[in-house]
């Protein structure tokens, strides 16, 4: 059979999967499970399919068990929705579930509701703190509704494995081991979950910022596979160091008429929505991200700094489409510009039509990118009149006014 490269890893602005036959670390867990003795009597839970393929193995493999249930939970919204389209009839039977929104299911909930033993199939994330949060959430929904067993397939690119991830899931599982390889990809077999797992607990840091001109430390969370993980990004400080000094100058409404609304477009672990949560406080304030782990951490984040008030929101949505045209007076945007490792200007593209879809006439869009790339003229096309306003050796921020 030819090898079929993987689909593009987590963090890169998501395309639906199209059903075109597993991948080959698809057919390593595949065949891992199959090894493992997947069809049952269990449910399957399956974690950020990347090509809807492992789902579609699960259905399969479950079929002869009427009261079986596959989970397909995944913390993108584009692929969850995509895989609704793919298996609608299977939802519609009760025989898949695939949280969707517009609320966030968190993984640990989604799996407590599913019964019996769960046998897990996902491909290995980059990062190896996602993997331990992935696993952690999982045993917590194991413990949490009184279910028998856990097991935990999980693959990957041989090159990006490392060891860390066997001890990642050594810290739950009493026994970790590696599967037969095919080609580049092979997989992580995790059983015998340990009594005592440790619980989920997002990563910590912080941030020093200046908020009307005072500093200010914020503190940072970051969950599961979020951009960044709890990390300040240095181009949205770069944005936010700039943007307070505007906000200072009183180019963004007088203190006797304020903004009324502004959204941080894509809010990662929520750096740039807590700023504004905390510079805007009149303001209703919107973080919004397609990624499940990003609207969790940024209400983390808010939690955190006790900026969780009625009006600051967080979304699970794709590009503000949940937002009435015309409805914001600031958007923030410090967009993905990579797929995979490739530079992918049209990305952005579609990020900065929602920004001057959602915005008001004289509405402004406060934007960073990479120094090295050119985006000036594709702000200006699509948004409006741009000004730069801020740049170092890495970064520039750019503002269009609608
Ligand atoms: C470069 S990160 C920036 C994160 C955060 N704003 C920060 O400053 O650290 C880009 C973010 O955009 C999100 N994103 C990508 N495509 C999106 C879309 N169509 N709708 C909403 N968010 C999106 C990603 O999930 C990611 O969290």
């Amino acid at each position: 059979m030819p090898q079929t490269p993987d689909a593009a890893p987590d963090h890169t602005p998501q395309t639906a999967p199209a059903p075109q036959g597993p991948d080959q670390t698809d057919r390593v867990i595949i065949a891992a499970a199959e090894e493992l003795g997947i069809g049952c009597p269990c449910d399957v839970v399956v974690v950020d399919d990347a090509t809807g393929e492992l789902t579609a193995f699960a259905l399969d493999a479950v079929a002869d068990h009427a009261d079986a249930v596959v989970l397909s939970w995944t913390s993108s919204l584009t692929r969850a929705a995509a895989l609704q389209e793919r298996f609608a009839e299977q939802i519609d039977a009760g025989r898949l579930r695939v949280p969707a929104g517009p609320g966030v299911t968190p993984l640990e909930q989604a799996a407590a509701e599913v019964e019996g033993h769960l046998m897990v199939l996902m491909r290995l994330p980059k990062a190896v703190h996602a993997l331990e949060d992935r696993a952690r959430r999982l045993a917590e929904a194991v413990r949490g509704s009184g279910q028998n067993g856990l097991e935990i397939v999980a693959g990957g690119r041989v090159k990006h494995m490392t060891r860390a991830q066997n001890e990642a899931l050594g810290t739950l599982f009493d026994e970790v081991r590696a599967s037969r390889g095919i080609g580049k990809s092979r997989a992580l077999i995790a059983t015998d979950l340990r009594e005592q797992a440790t619980a989920p607990a997002a990563a910590e840091s912080s941030a020093l910022l200046t908020v009307r001109g005072e500093p200010r430390e914020l503190a940072l969370r970051g969950i599961g596979a979020v951009f960044g993980g709890a990390g300040a990004d240095a181009g949205s400080l770069l944005l936010l160091d700039a943007l307070d000094r505007a906000l200072t100058a009183g180019e963004l409404g007088a203190p006797e008429a304020p903004l009324r609304a502004a959204a941080d477009l894509g809010c990662g672990n929520g750096l740039m929505t807590a700023y504004l949560a905390a510079a805007l406080p009149e303001t209703s304030v919107l973080g919004s991200d397609v990624d499940a782990d990003a609207v969790g951490s940024t209400r983390e984040t808010l939690a955190a700094n006790d900026l969780t008030r009625e009006n600051v929101q967080v979304s699970w949505d794709d590009a503000l489409s949940g937002l009435d045209a015309e409805s914001l007076d600031l958007v923030l945007l410090n967009p993905p510009f990579h797929d995979g490792t490739t530079v992918d200007a049209t990305l952005v593209q579609g990020l900065l039509d929602s920004a001057a879809r959602v915005l008001r006439p004289g509405g402004q869009l406060w934007f960073v990118h990479n120094s090295h790339l050119r985006y000036r003229t594709e702000v200006e096309r699509r948004v409006g009149d741009v000004e730069q306003r801020a740049r170092d050796r890495r970064f520039t921020v750019l503002r269009a006014i609608r």
